[in-house]
């Protein structure tokens, strides 16, 4: 067997400085627990655009199309705020999740035990929280047709058209229920039936689905109620399917039960490719942030547990990615912080090398 594929795109702002942390991590797995990766590095966003005049240079997209996993950084800055819309940074973003059919977006909401005093809920309700939300990404009402703003007799009117195909259904729920095989068996869809013909078709379809997964319990909720529920006991949920519009709310709303925009990781999937894997792109919820770029104050953990989400989602090495997201948590409960993670003044933040050397002492405490 070749070994697994990495991509690695660091990108802009702080995209580099949070990766750098991560290659010393896949540098760990090689050297410690002989897991060797083939993983090659390439330009994306604005830094791209510098050396190449277009965000995502075709050799990369090229590369991204064969790799078993893409890991990128962040994009974009105000460097190249004012250059035109079809060569700005996010367009080389845009441009991978389209050319790889990214259909199905996984954003976990995950309580680290130390930090469960930073969530907005009571501390109970999120300690231990480890679910998943499975957002359809490439359909749905933000692409439906007609769209447009029309005249109509006297007025104007708005419209937009929530759509979905038989197959756009199924292949987003096949993916959900393969990450449930993967986690706890428990899926919940989450649509309208109720006012929408295209959710009465999604709750159809998803269970028919279901028969090919016997293991996994199925439970269907109304989205609104998904919402309520999300708020009041999200432990009772493990997996969430759900489509593009109220995935987009949904998977906002359960990322910030848990704390800081420095702790998200998130991934977005397409079909399973020869080898039976899905096409993948990791990386953080985070974007360049050009406030602390260059400071070496960002939290490299986000990025760190995209890598971990790529070891169990990827490349089935659901152990190892136990190891290192126990190891963040670790590090957590010794008390180190990013500086973003700090809301009492007279603690002295932990910079982003500090943060991921500490990762690596606990990997190494791991063994
Ligand atoms: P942002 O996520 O970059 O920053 C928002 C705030 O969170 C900032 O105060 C930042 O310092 C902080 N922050 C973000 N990540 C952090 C980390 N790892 N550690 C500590 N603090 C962190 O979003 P913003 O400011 O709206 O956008 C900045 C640039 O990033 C823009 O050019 C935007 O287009 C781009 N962007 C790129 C994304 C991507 O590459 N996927 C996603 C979102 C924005
Ligand atoms: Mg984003």
């Amino acid at each position: 067997m070749p070994n697994p594929s990495l991509l690695i795109l660091p990108g802009d702002g702080i995209g580099p400085e949070v990766m750098a942390e991560v290659r010393k991590i896949i540098d760990w797995f090689e050297a410690k627990r002989g897991i060797a990766f083939d993983v090659s590095e390439d330009l994306v966003g604005g830094c791209a655009y510098d050396k190449h005049g277009t965000p995502l240079h075709d050799d990369t997209m090229a590369r991204a199309q064969e790799v078993d996993a893409v890991l990128l950084g962040a994009v974009g800055g105000p460097k190249y705020d004012n250059l035109d819309f079809s060569v700005k940074p996010e367009r080389g973003l845009l441009r991978l999740r389209k050319e790889m059919d990214l259909f199905s977006n996984l954003r976990p909401a995950q309580c680290f035990d130390a930090l469960a005093d930073f969530s907005s809920l009571k501390k109970d309700v999120v300690a231990g929280l480890d679910i998943m939300i499975v957002r359809e990404l490439t359909s749905g009402v933000y692409f439906g047709e007609p769209r447009g703003i029309f005249e109509e007799g006297n007025e104007r009117v708005g419209i937009n058209t929530q759509r979905y195909t038989e197959s756009e259904i199924d292949r987003v729920a096949r993916s959900a229920f393969d990450l449930a095989m993967k986690r706890g068996k428990k899926l919940c869809s989450m649509e309208k039936a109720n006012v929408m013909e295209s959710g009465i078709l999604w709750r159809e379809v998803v269970t028919e689905v279901g028969k090919d997964y016997p293991e996994v319990e199925l439970s269907h909720m109304y989205a609104d109620a998904g919402a309520m529920q999300l708020t009041r006991w999200p432990k009772q949920f493990d997996v969430i399917v759900t489509d593009n519009l109220f995935g987009d709310l949904l998977s906002d709303l359960a990322a910030m039960l848990t704390g800081s925009l420095g702790m998200l990781p998130s991934a977005s999937l397409g079909a399973p490719m020869n080898n039976g894997r899905p096409k993948a792109l990791y990386e953080p919820v985070h974007g360049s942030a050009p406030d602390i770029a260059g400071q070496g104050k960002a939290n490299p953990c986000a990025c760190i547990l995209s890598f971990a989400m790529a070891l169990r989602y990827s490349f089935d090495m659901g152990d190892e990615a136990d190891r290192l997201e126990k190891a963040v948590n670790d590090v957590l409960a010794s008390g180190v912080r990013t500086a973003d993670l700090l809301n009492e003044d007279g603690i002295t933040p932990a910079s982003t090398t500090e943060m991921g050397d500490a990762v690596i002492k606990a990997l190494d405490a791991s063994l």
